[in-house]
């Protein structure tokens, strides 16, 4: 049998619909409860095998293509002696709050584990992903999961949440790191408000958006939205246009709405896009795998 040469793997969004920063590590680190969603949009990723030299190729420029790109850095830490080019199509925006670069990490690992059959165990591949970034190995789970510690420990959790999501992001970058550290040094710090898990957990499973809509929590929101009040302004036009919820997602810039009605969110894409001007950037999808 010859080996395989090539693989193209999907790399999907997600969005938080909970984010509970629950304390201060000594490393620096938050401490979270979160809820993640993997979403049916997403970048698409070719691994190619190539005899020596891991090479990224993508088509947004704004992306550094070098060692400092995380998908490089997952195939490095998986194995840096075998070659491979990598070719990311890239449609999630950049530090976005909607999990880009540490999808394309997980994906890189996944799929490389199969190209250069290198047999490494779902273990292993958790400890090399904990070790780049603080979201991978919920990405490792391809499903929707309720997450701890860094972002690392990952316990999947049943979603039947058939709701259309709209993603609008205003057309600007957050860091992840300048929103830890303004929800640190903001009043915001004090411990938050308890968001309901396990009412959302719930309600996710019974696809009752109603209870989803009810147990949104994102923590990282109000020093975002004090930075960048057109954060708000786009959560109101969300509910404007028929959402039954609005919230960040993670760290930010992207927003999101959830719709009972498909129809309606695809017309709220409009009139925000026509509201907002040309640099509002926006996307209908739904959960992975409903
Ligand atoms: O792990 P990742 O590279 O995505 O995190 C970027 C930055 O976000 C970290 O350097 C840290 O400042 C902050 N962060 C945090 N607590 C987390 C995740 C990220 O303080 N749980």
């Amino acid at each position: 049998m010859t080996a395989q040469a090539r693989l193209t793997v999907f790399s999907p969004a997600k969005i938080n619909l909970h984010l509970r920063i629950v304390g201060r590590r000594p490393d620096g680190y938050h401490d979270l409860e979160t809820v993640m969603l993997p979403l049916e949009f997403g970048d698409k990723i070719t691994l190619e095998l190539r005899k020596t030299g891991i090479r990224l190729e993508c088509d947004n420029p704004d992306l550094p293509s070098d060692d400092t790109n995380l998908a490089v850095c997952a195939a490095k830490a998986l194995d840096d002696e075998r070659g491979v080019k990598i070719t990311l199509k890239k449609r999630i925006p950049l530090a976005a709050g909607l999990g880009g670069g540490s999808s394309n990490a997980a994906a890189v690992l996944m799929g490389l584990n199969q190209l250069w059959q290198a047999g490494a165990s779902q273990e292993k591949l958790d400890k090399l992903a904990a070790g780049l970034g603080s979201d991978i190995n919920f990405f490792l789970r391809q499903g929707a999961a309720l997450c701890r510690g860094r972002g690392e420990q990952v316990e999947p959790v049943p979603c039947r949440l058939s709701a259309t999501i709209l993603l609008v992001n205003p057309g600007f970058g957050i860091s992840t790191k300048w929103a830890y550290e303004s929800y640190a040094r903001s009043a915001a710090g004090a411990p938050a408000p308890l968001g309901d898990v396990t009412q959302l957990l719930r309600a996710l499973a019974a696809n009752d958006l109603d209870g989803v809509a009810k147990a949104l929590h994102n923590s990282l929101e109000v020093p975002s939205i004090r930075k960048y009040p057109v954060l708000q302004l786009l959560k109101d036009a969300l509910r404007a246009g028929g959402a039954a919820c609005a919230l960040m997602s993670g760290s930010g810039a992207t927003v999101f709405g959830l719709f009972a009605d498909a129809k309606a969110a695809e017309r709220a894409a409009g009139l925000i896009r026509d509201q907002f001007g040309p640099s509002t950037w926006t996307q209908v999808t739904r959960a992975a795998g409903q």
